[in-house]
């Protein structure tokens, strides 16, 4: 009869035992425990910054593409809105002016004209697709302030998605008191305009001074740009003073802003 033989696997023995009990086995053993364990702990906390490292590289990656993100579709945006000009220029030439809108350099000029801090609401006339009212709310002007006449429904239905708290007027800057009726709840601290005046006659452009400024308190700006080097508004004879700044090279073409005043 065949015997089977059974291969025991061999008992764990400590090192203290294998080397007899001794003192030199016992604190051999305590050694190696203390360097398992700290090995355990040097693996944790590799863990650790190994899950650290993730972390700070993901969360960059998160942020960067955000950004990238956000630019793609600020770039879209300003895309769309060169379109809609191009198409609404195409449309109407002489009423949009302009085959594209005006830069943020140029709209931020416009802007700094008006101040702030007086309360009381500012009109915008001809905002198409709102480069301007976008500089007069970064400049502090909170957007239910805002009441913009614009001819064209379609940028009027750009703008109430864009700026839902202001006040958005389809009709003629042109018959003004008649077109804001209703729309004013006090006088306006400041008009900015970007019609394109010199496709009118100048009586047009002087009657248009006249209705504006009962509307407004007294001492209030006017503000318009021009790409020509004369007053957009005759001056002969209006009783306003004027002021015009110096040339916004960052806009295509280059423009000035000028701010008429009632001299009283
Ligand atoms: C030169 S674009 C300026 C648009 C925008 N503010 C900018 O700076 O890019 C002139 C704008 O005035 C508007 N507009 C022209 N005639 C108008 C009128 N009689 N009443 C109201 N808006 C008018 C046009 O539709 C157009 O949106």
């Amino acid at each position: 009869m065949a015997s089977t033989t059974r291969h025991r696997p061999p008992r764990a023995v400590s090192i203290a035992a294998r080397l007899g009990q001794s003192r030199v086995g016992s604190r051999l053993e305590g050694e190696v425990r203390v360097t398992a364990a700290d090995l355990v702990d040097s693996v944790a906390e590799a863990r650790l910054k190994v899950a650290a490292v993730r972390y700070k590289v993901e969360s960059e990656v998160r942020n960067k593409t955000q950004k990238l993100r956000s630019r793609v579709s600020e770039a879209k945006a300003k895309l769309g809105d060169e379109a809609r000009f191009i198409k609404s220029w195409i449309d109407d030439p002489l009423r949009t002016g302009s085959v594209t809108p005006s830069s943020p350099a140029l709209a931020r000029r416009m802007a700094s004209f008006v101040d702030p801090q007086k309360p009381g609401p500012v009109i915008e006339i001809g905002p198409g697709t709102g480069p301007v009212t976008e500089a007069l709310i970064e400049r502090g002007i909170g957007e239910e302030r805002l009441v913009l006449v614009e001819y064209s429904p379609e940028f009027c239905d750009l703008l109430r998605k864009r700026f839902p708290r202001a006040t958005v007027v389809q009709g003629d800057a042109y018959a003004l008191s008649t077109t804001l009726a209703g729309h004013l709840e006090e006088k306006a601290i400041a008009l900015v305009s970007s019609l394109p005046l010199f496709n009118r006659p100048p009586a047009t452009r002087t009657a248009l001074a006249r209705e504006a400024f009962p509307l407004m308190v007294e001492g209030a700006p006017f503000i318009q740009f021009t790409y020509s080097v004369i007053s957009p508004i005759p001056r002969k004879g209006s009783g306003l003073k004027a002021f015009v700044s110096d040339w916004v090279l960052r806009n295509i073409p280059p423009a000035r802003v000028w701010v008429y005043r009632q001299a009283n």
